[in-house]
């Protein structure tokens, strides 16, 4: 998280209460250790030019544990003034999930590149060839504090300003010249005591919102900020012009000077888009106060403006006196990405990550599902007419109908919901269906070919072996789908097309209500790609009937909460836990048991009910804790089948069935009784039981539930 001011006047308890706020907005993200930087007091200069002024110091405050350890660290400082005000100040804060070194204060962020925090720099990903980096500065007598990767990064800035100090180098070049030495994924921000007021933002991989707020606001936010070294570009061009000509003033733009590879452009008041390289645009306050904030994702800018950038990859942003610059960097160019950078304005509300009456945000979110399921069908399903649309693949449909294969690709939870769908994806569809996980998928340089279509679900939309495997399938000529959570983010930018699921954002690190709307998302999808079958009519009717119910029978669902709180009061102190089931249900299982483990530390298995007799039966005695979901369905005879099986062993079971079935209620006093839905949406409402029990026991053995640990929400490293 970063923030800087300009012609604001900012005391510094302000600043760190806003890194600090941003912090707490993050740690969802990444929750070991945090730490932010920011400006000390006037001190002299010891150095070239720089020497003349005095320099200010640069504070760095770092601490293991979670952000509000942090916070009660920096409010204990001394000798800190915290009334001292500032109209132009730079401030970068970083929560920390470790991959390099263990979490500690030497090795949180940010990292510095000497005992007088010259440069700092914070960073989310991993540099891969950063031992080869640090073996050089090694050599040339740098010493390093830290275990991290990121480090090096930072000591390489400072190695070569010393080298180009007298070149008087600016912090843009030197930002860039660290960074064609990187390898690996990165977002990085910069700050410099030799270059007061100036913010440095990259990104290769990792994801890097730029918030703008401009006092006089910027009330036109679809301005476009853009910028094309092709002035043919019919995007740009078209978009510019549009916007002088709606305008009531003309003034309001002057083209002041153009040429076939170059723009120069003043929007005043309040953008100006400049071009000194054939490859930046920029943002500007000119002569008026501004603030920028830097975050990795959107949740922690919406509370101070709704106007932001999302920088691409290798982007370098700058501001420097106000302004704001994007620069492209040299790093090989990934096809298809667009050198346009609109403002967007964000849709998300501050209400919306916030825990509101809840104690914790998975358990909003549990409970957020009647809606979020009806959010991801808006303006999508015509319960009337039983027709689905999907705006942001209906110019691809004839192209995916006419596939070779469907290859849907994604991690953790969001691989649970293509493993859910696949069966109905193939019946609708009448294609071949792969799942994979994206880590094996890559791993076994899976072959993909032009004619596949290749699905990458993923709530964050920044799970780096998704993005990976996107890039890939890409390459290859596939045609990419995506399906995420997050607009704006990488996967959805990258996607040829796709289909935002729409359930609002997702702050508990364990997936829920993004779990039952991607899992509708994707029924949504088969749906649509059956609708030129005349003999599926009475399926896809039957299927939309059940749709319009779903928001309701979730309610219902949720009404078993105190049964399910008494089931986990039962189970707490168990060590292990089973889920078993087949069919539409095998994905509730796997769901079901990775809930547990990720919440509730215990240890757990989705089990097939198939391949019970194939080994995991040998663990069910009667000491052993279990649940089966066993649905009026299809597969009902054979779950029955697994049931018994269970039962001779002694095992018995907790059975999540349907609320008329009586036949097997009467059979067991252990159960979770929901309501009946078409046998392939059932999954959504089985799940909700199974997120409960999870929940519940967490917060029974007093686990954090929204932060559980060594977890993280968004996986941005491979
Ligand atoms: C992490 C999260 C999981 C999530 C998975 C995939 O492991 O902790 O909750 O399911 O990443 O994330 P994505 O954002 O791609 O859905």
């Amino acid at each position: 998280f970063g923030y800087l001011n300009y012609l604001v006047k900012r005391d510094r308890r302000f600043i760190a209460d806003i890194l600090i706020n941003g912090l707490h907005r993050l740690e969802y993200r990444g929750y070991d250790s945090s730490g932010i930087a920011f400006d000390g007091d006037d001190v002299e200069g010891s150095d070239t030019k720089q020497s003349l002024k005095s320099r200010r110091a640069c504070v760095v405050v770092r601490q293991k544990g979670k952000v509000e350890e942090l916070e009660h660290v920096v409010r204990s400082l001394e000798n800190i003034d915290w009334d001292a005000e500032f109209t132009v100040h730079v401030g970068i804060a970083h929560t920390r999930w470790a991959t390099h070194g263990e979490p500690n204060a030497v090795n949180s962020h940010p990292q510095r590149s000497d005992e007088q925090n010259q440069f700092v720099c914070v960073h989310n990903g991993i540099i891969t060839n950063y031992k080869d980096i640090k073996q050089y500065l090694t050599n040339k007598g740098y010493k390093f504090e830290s275990e991290t990767d990121t480090e090096v990064v930072v000591k390489l800035v400072k190695y070569l300003y010393d080298k180009h100090k007298n070149e008087n180098i600016s912090f843009q070049k030197l930002i860039e010249m660290a960074c064609s030495q990187l390898e690996g994924a990165f977002a990085l921000l910069f700050k410099s005591t030799h270059f007061p007021g100036e913010l440095c933002a990259t990104r290769r991989g990792s994801p890097m919102v730029i918030g703008v707020k401009c006092a006089d606001q910027l009330a036109t936010s679809h301005i476009p900020v853009m910028f094309s070294k092709d002035l043919s570009n019919p995007r740009f061009t078209k978009d510019l012009f549009n916007h002088q000509n709606s305008k009531d003033s003309r003034n309001d733009i002057q083209l002041v000077e153009t040429t076939s590879a170059n723009l120069r452009g003043v929007f005043s008041p309040p953008l100006m888009i400049t071009d000194q390289s054939a490859s930046e645009l920029a943002v500007t306050g000119n002569d008026r106060s501004i603030e920028y904030y830097f975050a990795s994702d959107a949740s922690a800018i919406i509370e101070h403006t709704n106007q932001v950038i999302f920088m691409e990859d290798d982007d370098l942003a700058v501001v420097k006196n106000g302004a704001l610059t994007i620069h492209r960097t040299q790093h090989g160019e990934v096809t298809g990405q667009s050198a346009i950078r609109e403002i967007h304005e964000l849709k998300i509300e501050l209400q919306q990550i916030m825990k509101g009456n809840y104690k914790y945000f998975m358990q909003k979110e549990i409970y957020e599902q009647p809606e979020s399921v009806v959010n991801t069908m808006r303006g999508r399903v015509n319960f009337s007419a039983k027709k689905v649309v999907l705006g942001g693949i209906k110019d691809y449909i004839n192209e995916i109908r006419r596939c070779r294969r469907l290859i849907l690709i994604a991690c953790g939870t969001s691989y649970h919901s293509a493993v859910a769908t696949r069966q109905l994806l193939e019946e609708l569809s009448e294609l071949p269906v792969m799942v994979e996980l994206a880590s094996d998928f890559l791993d076994r340089n899976t072959p993909v070919f032009r004619d596949d279509v290749c699905i990458f679900v993923s709530q964050s939309g920044e799970t780096a072996d998704t993005i990976l495997a996107l890039r890939y399938c890409k390459q290859r000529g596939a045609l990419i789908v995506g399906f995420t959570n997050t607009v704006g983010s990488s996967i959805s930018r990258e996607s040829h097309c796709g289909v935002h699921i729409n359930a609002g954002p997702e702050i508990g690190v364990a997936s829920t209500k993004a779990y039952t709307s991607q899992f509708l998302a994707l029924v949504l999808f088969g749906l649509v790609l059956s609708e030129d079958s005349i003999s599926k009519e009475p399926r896809r009717k039957a299927i939309i009937d059940g749709l319009q119910q779903l928001a309701d029978l979730i309610k219902k669902v949720l009404e078993c909460d105190k049964k399910i709180r008494e089931y986990a009061e039962a189970l707490y102190k168990e060590s292990s836990l089973l889920v078993m089931g087949r069919g539409f249900n095998f994905a509730t299982c796997l769901e079901g048991a990775l809930k547990l483990k990720e919440l509730t530390y215990m240890h757990s298995e989705g089990i097939l009910a198939g391949e019970l007799k194939h080994g995991p039966l040998a663990m069910v005695d009667h000491l052993m804790p279990i649940v089966m979901i066993v649905m009026d369905d299809p597969v009902k005879t054979k779950c029955m089948n697994a049931y018994s099986q269970v039962q001779a062993r002694g095992g018995q079971p907790i059975i999540i069935c349907n609320e008329d079935d009586e036949e097997l209620i009467k059979l067991t006093s252990r159960h979770i009784a929901i309501p009946r839905t078409v046998d392939c949406l059932q999954g959504i409402l089985c799940v909700v039981p199974m997120q409960l029990l999870s929940f519940h026991i967490a917060v029974l053995r007093g686990y954090d539930v929204d932060c559980p640990r060594n977890l993280a929400k968004s996986v941005t490293t491979a």
